[in-house]
């Protein structure tokens, strides 16, 4: 397949907008990461963007809206807590899990009788889902498992010749996908932590706000020397896509938890033993430059995947990144690092 590369300009959104009605794919940038969207009511055309990931079907896809009024034709009921979200967070980096309408297929939720739904501030995301008209259901651009896109070029990388377009627009904002909260319980609760965090979510409802136990819990790494990390049978999130395999880089990745210097300290003498065996090594120590803690963990954010990225480029063997404290946006991006490490973590 011919994928169009496409500059932002208004013609070319228009032009993808199309392509989406007709039931084509297309990447677009967000404020999070680079999306890649099909119609969320067209079930054939939602089947494509799982074969284009290499996605397993049981994974839901989050139905990205352009305007709030929207959400009231994904889900029977908007309630006052959905509301006071969505003017609270929308359009911004938010995922609601609500009660789905008929009209949503089972192919866009995996089956589920819930609906992932956001509204991205990006404004191409938002005018392409505008001129599209339609629902836009949109997991991340990447290749299922690896790190998710934070660039146009990532996109190009992963996608080029498996969907019919990519909106070549600028970096991402935030690096990290969005905050997901379950709206379908008795007591919200965060399913994926982003940059909006469960204690942002807690103060905009005045009321508390659970965090899926899963997302406490470091699955048992269980290594199977025939077949490598194997999941963990006890490890259930509620999140489908939210099991450990996923965001892997190809190099060996390890964390290093600990008080700082003697992390770096570490880290300096693994990276000099490893280097001295042959190996290429890349260090991530996204705290060490930033002049904030609140800063570095945004930066770490912004970071992150794109550094996965580039560690692979280079062809190194092995990642050793340093651990955030795991407050506010640091438990997130430590979500999506551990993860990426397969959790191997070393304790200094
Ligand atoms: O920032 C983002 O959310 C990006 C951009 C493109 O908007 N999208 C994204 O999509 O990260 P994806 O498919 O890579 O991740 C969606 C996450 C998965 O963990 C999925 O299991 C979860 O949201 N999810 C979607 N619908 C759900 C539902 N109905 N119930 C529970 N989890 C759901
Ligand atoms: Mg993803």
């Amino acid at each position: 397949m011919q994928t169009l590369l496409l500059d932002i300009t208004e013609e070319n959104i228009a032009r993808a907008a199309s392509i989406l009605r007709a039931g084509g794919l297309v990447a677009f940038p967000t404020e999070t990461v680079y999306g890649l969207g099909a119609d969320a009511l067209n079930a054939d055309a939602v089947g494509r963007v799982y074969a284009a990931k290499g996605r397993p079907s049981d994974n839901p896809m989050i139905v990205h809206i352009a305007d709030p009024e929207d959400l009231a034709k994904l889900t029977p009921k908007v309630t006052e807590e959905m509301r006071t979200l969505a003017a609270a967070f929308w359009p911004g980096p938010m995922t609601m899990i609500v009660p789905r309408v008929p009209e949503v297929p089972d192919t866009t939720t995996g089956g589920l009788s819930t609906v992932g739904v956001r509204l991205p501030s990006d404004e191409t995301a938002r005018a392409l889902i505008r001129a599209a008209g339609c629902p836009v259901a949109a997991p991340s651009a990447n290749l299922s498992g690896r790190p998710s896109p934070t660039t146009a070029a990532h996109v190009v990388h992963d996608l080029d010749g498996r969907v019919d377009a990519i909106l070549m627009g600028g970096d991402c904002d935030f690096g990290i996908e969005s905050s997901v909260i379950d709206m379908t319980g008795e007591i919200p609760t965060v399913l994926r932590p982003g940059v909006i965090t469960r204690e942002m979510f807690a103060k905009a409802l005045g009321a508390e706000v659970l965090l899926d136990p899963s997302l406490n819990r470091r699955p048992a790494r269980i290594l199977d020397p025939a077949k490598g990390a194997q999941e963990d049978p006890d490890f259930k999130p509620k999140s489908p896509g939210m099991k450990y395999k996923h965001y892997a880089p190809k190099a060996a990745m390890t964390v290093y938890e600990g008080a700082p210097e003697a992390v770096r300290t570490a880290m300096e003498a693994e990276a000099a033993r490893l280097r001295a065996l042959g190996q290429r090594v890349v260090v991530l120590d996204f705290l060490a430059e930033s002049a904030t803690a609140e800063e570095g963990e945004l930066t770490a954010a912004h970071d992150l995947f794109a550094a996965l990225r580039a560690a692979d480029e280079e062809g190194a063997d092995a990642i050793l990144a340093a651990a955030l404290p795991e407050e506010g946006v640091g438990f997130s991006v430590m979500n999506r690092m551990l993860k990426s490490a397969g959790y191997h973590i070393e304790h200094v």
